[in-house]
């Protein structure tokens, strides 16, 4: 398949195989050059890290087009600094933080056919990831590590787009106290799996987890942070967790609603029965996939949370902040500093 023959306006969230990866490999304590590949395969022993302890971690951004043309990526240095943290957690050897940019720079240029076009509410998706690559049987690190980065042109993460979502809360937990959820493992995404296919079987569009330790507090979904606006469109409210994946638009978020909305922001512990008992106006799940996907309402076991702005479309706050986050990646908004990095 040719970017040319892609209908832009149509395209759902699913891989597409593009025209160059970048690759690079870790042996004898230290990275080599790197460099852009047309192989999108990759051959790995029976026994390697990946396959058997599951040692691997993920980054996900993406690259824009804006209205005068240029292609840009969001915040890639903050992505860096987050696979960072999730090698050091799983025993790997980080990649280079300023390496890992100008990767991503390089394999969005070599494909930059396939940025979708401005207006086109499709993007380019970065996919840097790194495994264990030499083989392991007894339970440690490997030795060798290939990292890779894909890029794969993608539509809304939510079919519907910016229709408003129904979450449900599983019996199953994402993350364990203490342990994987607040880096970007691959592990947690399998822990995903089965409470999201159930989900999905009994019609709900994604899970709210809440924390492990007690079940009382909001955590996040499968795929993204939760947002709340209160008040009247004044105070936005994130819940604040050791195990929630600290996502880079999440944040970003909460600088836009206080230093250019003028909104008080409040990142603390958020209880579902704060939830439940209808102290939120609006509701989002941010990421990079999801952007910012509204919330309509909560299945609790079949007790159905609404959540005032309803089902119908997003509520007023949850708006301007998509409207400004999203000026901002494509350029019809000015930027905070550092936040643009134009692939040139
Ligand atoms: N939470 C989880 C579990 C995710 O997988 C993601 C996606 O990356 C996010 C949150 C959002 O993070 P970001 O905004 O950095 O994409
Ligand atoms: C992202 O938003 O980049 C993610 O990794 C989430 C995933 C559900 C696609």
């Amino acid at each position: 398949m040719s970017p040319k023959d892609i209908d832009w306006k149509s395209l759902d969230f699913n891989y597409r195989e593009t025209d160059y990866s970048y690759v690079s490999m870790y042996k004898d304590g230290k990275w080599d050059d790197g460099e852009l590949t047309k192989d999108h395969t990759v051959t790995i022993s029976e026994c390697s890290g990946v396959l058997q302890y599951s040692q691997s971690c993920f980054e996900g951004l993406k690259a824009y087009t804006t209205e005068d043309g240029r292609i840009v990526c969001f915040r890639p240095d903050m992505n860096a600094k987050r696979m960072h943290d999730s090698c050091l957690r799983l025993e790997m050897p980080p990649f280079p933080e300023d390496r890992f940019v100008d990767a991503v720079e390089k394999v969005v240029k070599a494909n930059k056919d396939w940025v979708p076009p401005y207006g086109s509410g499709a993007t380019l998706y970065i996919r840097p990831y790194m495994f264990g690559f030499n083989p392991v049987i007894g339970v440690k690190p490997a030795d060798e590590y290939m990292f890779r980065i894909l890029v794969t042109p993608v539509g809304p993460y939510f079919k519907g787009g910016m229709k408003p979502v129904e979450v449900t809360i599983p019996d199953f937990d994402r993350a364990a106290p203490h342990g994987t959820g607040g880096i970007k493992a691959g592990l947690n995404y399998a822990m995903s799996l089965h409470p999201i296919m159930e989900a999905h079987r009994n019609g709900f569009n994604e899970n709210m987890y809440l924390d492990p330790a007690t079940r009382t507090k909001v955590e996040e979904t499968g795929g993204a942070n939760i947002i709340f606006i209160k008040d009247n469109g004044k105070t936005l409210v994130t819940p604040k967790s050791d195990s929630i994946l600290p996502s880079i638009t999440r944040r970003s978020i909460c600088y836009i609603a206080e230093n250019i909305l003028g909104m008080k922001v409040e990142h603390r512990e958020v209880f579902f029965r704060e939830v439940a008992e209808g102290e939120f106006d609006e509701m989002g799940l941010c990421g990079t996939a999801a952007v910012i996907s509204p919330v309509g309402q909560i299945n609790d076991h079949g007790n159905i949370i609404h959540i005032k702005a309803g089902m119908e479309e997003m509520g007023p706050a949850t708006r301007k902040l998509y409207d400004t986050l999203t000026g901002i990646q494509m350029g019809r908004l000015p930027a905070p500093e550092g936040w643009i990095y134009e692939i040139k």
